[in-house]
């Protein structure tokens, strides 16, 4: 079976070195996120690492991060700088209560059933456990990159696959899918958890020259209750 990153397209991106460099507003809700908390010698499973930059990001801050993806690809970049694990979000391959944070970011609007996903990080993380989780943000607006405007959405309450098309360093682009989903669907799907930390960066209404396609996130620390 491919891996959605390899579906998409990214998998060629990574290896290349020609990902855009972390999204300047993933970083500063990533800082937002953890800066309350302490990581040093706690269990931490980055959800969907990806590369593992946000895992090595907390492993520096003392965290002991076990990173686990879908992608054999990408987890090999992954394994230069996080301990790692091969396997689905939906069955995570973690016994109940082991973590005391789950790290997931730009991941659970990629899956096709998130709901099942949340109900899998909500058992491996212990009790009070937090979960920092990072999505796009339903209201989402997202550059036009070609008007060069925020485009806002009409369409908000339907449930939808939707493009968002990222540019290369090289110049190059490739569109990859998401599915959008209302609010009251994510707020459903994190039954058991308490909101400790609400973050929503909005992005300036004009495209800044130079920088790269981005859309606006929701960014939320949750407790497990
Ligand atoms: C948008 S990327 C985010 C990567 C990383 N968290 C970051 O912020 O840089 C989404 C990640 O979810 C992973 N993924 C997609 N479906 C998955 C699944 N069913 N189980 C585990 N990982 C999955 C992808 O391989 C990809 O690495």
């Amino acid at each position: 079976m491919k891996s959605w990153i390899e579906e998409q397209g990214w998998g060629h991106a990574v290896e290349a070195g020609l990902y855009p460099p972390i999204a300047i507003s993933k970083k500063k809700g990533f800082e937002e996120l953890t800066k309350e908390y302490r990581f040093k010698n706690k269990t931490v499973l980055d959800h969907g690492c990806g590369t593992g930059v946000f895992g090595a990001l907390l492993k520096k801050r003392g965290a002991q991060v076990t990173g686990l993806d879908i992608s054999k690809r990408l987890l090999k970049v992954a394994a230069t700088r996080i301990k790692v694990v091969q396997g689905s979000a939906y069955r995570l391959p973690f016994k109940d209560a082991k973590f005391d944070f789950v790290l997931s970011l730009m991941v659970l609007h990629v899956l096709t059933r998130p709901e099942q996903a949340t109900k899998e990080i909500r058992r491996v993380l212990k009790p009070k456990g937090t979960l920092l989780l990072a999505i796009v943000n339903p209201r989402a607006g997202a550059w036009d990159v070609k008007k060069k405007t925020i485009k806002k959405d009409s369409k908000y309450g339907k449930v939808a696959q939707r493009k968002w098309v990222f540019n290369l360093t090289d110049g190059t682009a490739f569109a990859a899918t998401y599915t959008h989903r209302p609010l009251s669907f994510w707020m459903r799907a994190l039954k058991g958890f308490s909101v400790r930390c609400v973050y929503e960066p909005i992005l300036p209404a004009r495209y800044p020259k130079g920088k790269y396609a981005q859309k606006e996130f929701l960014f939320l620390a949750l407790e497990k209750e």
